[in-house]
């Protein structure tokens, strides 16, 4: 095969300059999610490679949040997608976390914001468009040529999402940025969405992949990301299945060394 690695009979796309870790939200549980006191973190521990969640404000700025609303991660209240950026910038995004004061003032991060950090520091990202309700469509629309400009001369971003929708979307706008499709459970007709949004990964919980699933799933020439993966031993075995992305909060706990014994 020219262009990739011949295993099963397909390919499994070469164009993959991804390490084995990723942050989940940022930081994983170390800092606020989605936030560049997150990023921080990532850096401190040396990750490579960070996963947040990228949504749009009302007047379609795109930002990093992970919930549809406020409540759980501001000190704002109601709908993400009813509020300007003008009014989410405002927004303390750090106090939520523990009983730390070091966090306070952290604010809701712009895709921009990151995008700069990944150059500065080098770090690739997984970019999960996480639509507010109804706005799927544009959500993967904008996001994905956002993120084309924005990381101009960097590692692409690997996009994923739940939404059909925004992924489709963003195949669309951007069809030269690679998708991955996420599914909590790998529904029975997982090939058939993946070919339709010609994803190149797919993302699920960790907790429904077994080995013959993810040699299945590799067999048929896609990369496989297992979220969220807390404990060294599951993302050893994960890995020893053929996962090629585990994604983590525990960036304190697990790093690359633990692999560097498998192919
Ligand atoms: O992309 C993996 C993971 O982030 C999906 O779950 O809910 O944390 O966005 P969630
Ligand atoms: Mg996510």
């Amino acid at each position: 095969m020219a262009n990739g690695i011949h295993e099963m009979g397909r390919t499994l796309s070469a164009d993959w300059p991804y390490p084995r870790l990723v942050a989940h939200r940022c930081g994983g549980t170390l800092a606020p999610e989605n936030t560049l006191a997150g990023f921080d973190a990532c850096v401190r521990y040396g990750y490579r490679m960070v996963e947040f969640d990228a949504k749009l404000s009302a007047d379609n700025q795109l930002f990093l949040m992970h919930d549809d609303t406020l409540e759980r991660t501001t000190n704002g209240h109601g709908a993400a997608a009813d509020h300007t950026w003008a009014q989410l910038s405002t927004l303390d995004a750090g106090a939520w976390y523990g009983d730390s004061a070091q966090f306070a003032g952290t604010h809701l991060p712009t895709l921009a914001e990151v995008a700069e950090r990944c150059a500065r520091e080098g770090i690739a990202a997984n970019i999960e468009i996480k639509p507010c309700p109804g706005r799927d469509a544009i959500t993967g629309a904008l996001v994905a040529s956002g993120a084309l400009t924005l990381w101009q001369g960097q590692t692409p971003p690997l996009l994923s999402s739940f939404s059909f929708e925004a992924l489709a979307a963003a195949r669309d706008a951007a069809p030269a940025l690679q998708r991955g499709m996420l599914f909590e459970e790998v529904p029975a007709d997982w090939l058939r969405i993946v070919r339709e949004l010609d994803c190149v990964s797919l993302h699920a919980s960790h907790r429904y992949l077994s080995e013959p699933l993810v040699a299945e799933i590799r067999a048929a020439g896609l990369r496989v990301l297992a979220y969220t993966v807390n404990d060294p031993a599951r993302a050893h075995l994960l890995a020893q299945w053929g996962v090629d992305m585990i994604c983590t909060d525990r960036i304190d706990t697990l790093n690359h060394d633990m692999f560097s014994t498998l192919a």
